[in-house]
């Protein structure tokens, strides 16, 4: 087994994904608890994730110094890294240039780390601290532009540290890092792949747990909630009804659209809830992201109840994933990003049992799950859509004026990516309504006008983003559109921000 120690990272349970996916088991623990795991299990590799905290600041989450005298191999990642260097004598300062997202990394000396790389590629970071003196005994293995320590060693130690996160998609070569770090541990590998033996086991947990009782499960119409529905409609049939809620917040005829796919496709219990004027009412003049995030999701909540309770149901199934938990702070060391509406929107205490068949897996293994059991392509290849909807691509207060704009503009670049068959090449590509007002020139008079900005990304798992480099012309006819077809509007710009250090959603 290899070791994954938490600090906080956004990316600490990708570690331990990447290693399960090399078919080696992994155990995610809290850096307080890791000599204690390690006397207790059959370690063979130790591996420090990042962190959001200084080493030098009070209480920044530390190990037992004693993990160094065990003679396990250790990788630290990021403030791993930074840690490894300022436990054993190295010196970490703050970076007087802050590093987040690509960097160029050049590999300087060669080590079994390093091993089937070229010498030079592209990494994702995301720091602000970095290792100024390397401790004793350690050797400098690779450098970018900023970094001048970015990869160490002590090879007689077998304790490597990188200051770039393997874990990442957007991290080339990241798994091959990865897997030469499970050679050093002597750990042999074998990838793993989604089977329908997952499939089936997912099906008999969801019968296990509810067992003959009455489910209803919150349907939004995208992957992950139309993947948790027809995995429990194979376990329970006719006990599930799919609550399909209404919040006015969603895509032009996306509600249409989701009726007539399941008519077509699914023979289940589904209801639809009219609740847009309740939803417009709860958010009215609030402009703070979480707290819209808070009352959307309560919302939701109290009339999924409202809708148990007349069904005599006890269960709520969702498709929460794995990035919906850890986003909303799964775990002890790590910062809360955003509340997603599902997971850290849910009132304290809520009536109903949750049931969330998918909340350890990512979204790109969610569609194979979907794959596996037969999901139509329309439903599969569906760009991921907020459970917080339009709501948390208005900059500001939400109003049905506002919504009116951000649902033209997003038709208008869905029409476009189509037409452009650019549909399948991008994570998500959307309108967000940002509160800009701009002057501008219309028919020789002045104009006063709104802003749309355009937010297209490329991303495997949604952890890490980057921007969609598309062609100018494709920009330039969403552009014109937008300006010519939305009378309010009167500039249109590109968002061209990775993530980090933005997130995909502007709210
Ligand atoms: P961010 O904005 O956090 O988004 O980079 C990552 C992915 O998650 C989606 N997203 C949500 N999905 N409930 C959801 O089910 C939410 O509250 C929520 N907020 C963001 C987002 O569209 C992107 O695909």
């Amino acid at each position: 087994m290899i070791l994954v120690v938490d600090f906080g990272s956004q990316t600490a349970h990708l570690i331990n994904r990447r290693i399960n996916e090399m078919g080696v088991s992994a155990k995610l623990v809290l850096p307080e608890n890791a000599l204690k795991e390690i006397k207790q299990n059959p370690v063979k590799g130790i591996i420090f994730s990042g962190g959001p905290a200084s080493v030098y600041a009070a209480n920044s989450p530390a190990v037992d110094k004693d993990v160094f005298g065990l003679n396990i191999p250790i990788l630290g990642i990021c403030y791993g890294q930074q840690l490894i260097c300022h436990l054993l004598g190295g010196t970490v300062i703050p970076g007087a240039k802050k590093e987040f997202g690509p960097a160029q990394l050049k590999i300087t000396g060669r080590s079994p780390l390093f091993d089937k790389l070229p010498d030079s590629f592209q990494v994702w970071m995301s720091h602000g601290d970095k290792v100024d003196k390397a401790p004793p005994g350690f050797v400098k293995l690779a450098e970018t532009e900023n970094i001048v320590n970015a990869a160490l060693a002590n090879k007689q130690k077998k304790i490597y540290c990188i200051m770039f996160h393997p874990e990442v998609i957007h991290t080339q070569f990241g798994q091959q890092v990865l897997t030469n770090f499970l050679a050093i541990c002597k750990v042999p590998t074998k990838p793993m792949v989604i089977n329908k033996q997952n499939v089936d086991n997912l099906i008999k947990d969801i019968k296990d747990s509810v067992q003959e009782n009455k489910v209803i499960c919150a349907l939004s119409g995208g992957v992950d909630s139309t993947v948790a529905a027809v995995l429990t409609h194979q376990a329970i049939g006719g006990n599930l009804t799919c609550i399909y809620i209404d919040s006015g917040l969603m895509r032009e005829e996306e509600t249409s659209r989701l009726r007539e796919t399941f008519r077509r496709h699914y023979k289940m219990n589904i209801k639809q809830v009219n609740a847009q004027g309740l939803f417009l009412q709860r958010l009215k003049g609030v402009v703070d992201p979480e707290k819209k995030r808070k009352i959307i999701g309560k919302t939701f909540i109290d009339v999924l109840e409202e809708e148990a309770k007349a069904l005599g149901a006890k269960y709520l199934v969702q498709g929460t994933i794995y990035p919906d938990v850890i986003e909303s702070s799964g775990t002890k060391h790590s910062q809360r990003i955003k509340s997603h509406h599902n997971v850290g929107a849910l009132p304290g205490r809520m009536k109903l049992i949750l049931v969330e068949p998918l909340r350890t897996f990512y979204k790109d293994q969610v569609r194979e799950i979907g794959k596996i059991l037969g999901l139509p392509k329309e439903i599969l290849q569906r760009q991921p859509f907020p459970g917080p909807g339009l709501a948390v691509r208005i900059v500001g207060a939400v109003t049905e004026q506002r919504l009116k704009l951000v649902r033209q503009a997003d038709k208008i670049i869905q029409e476009e990516l189509n037409k452009a068959k650019l549909d399948n090449r991008v994570w998500q590509a959307f309108a967000v309504y940002p509160g800009i007002k701009t002057t501008g020139v219309r028919g020789d008079g002045r104009s006063y006008g709104e802003t749309v900005a355009i937010r297209i990304v490329e991303a495997k798992d949604a952890m890490t983003v980057r921007w969609a480099r598309l062609p100018y012309e494709f920009l330039d006819r969403m552009a014109v559109r937008l300006a010519n077809e939305i009378k309010q509007v009167n500039r249109v710009v590109y968002d061209i921000t990775n993530k980090p250090p933005a997130t995909i959603e502007w709210e």
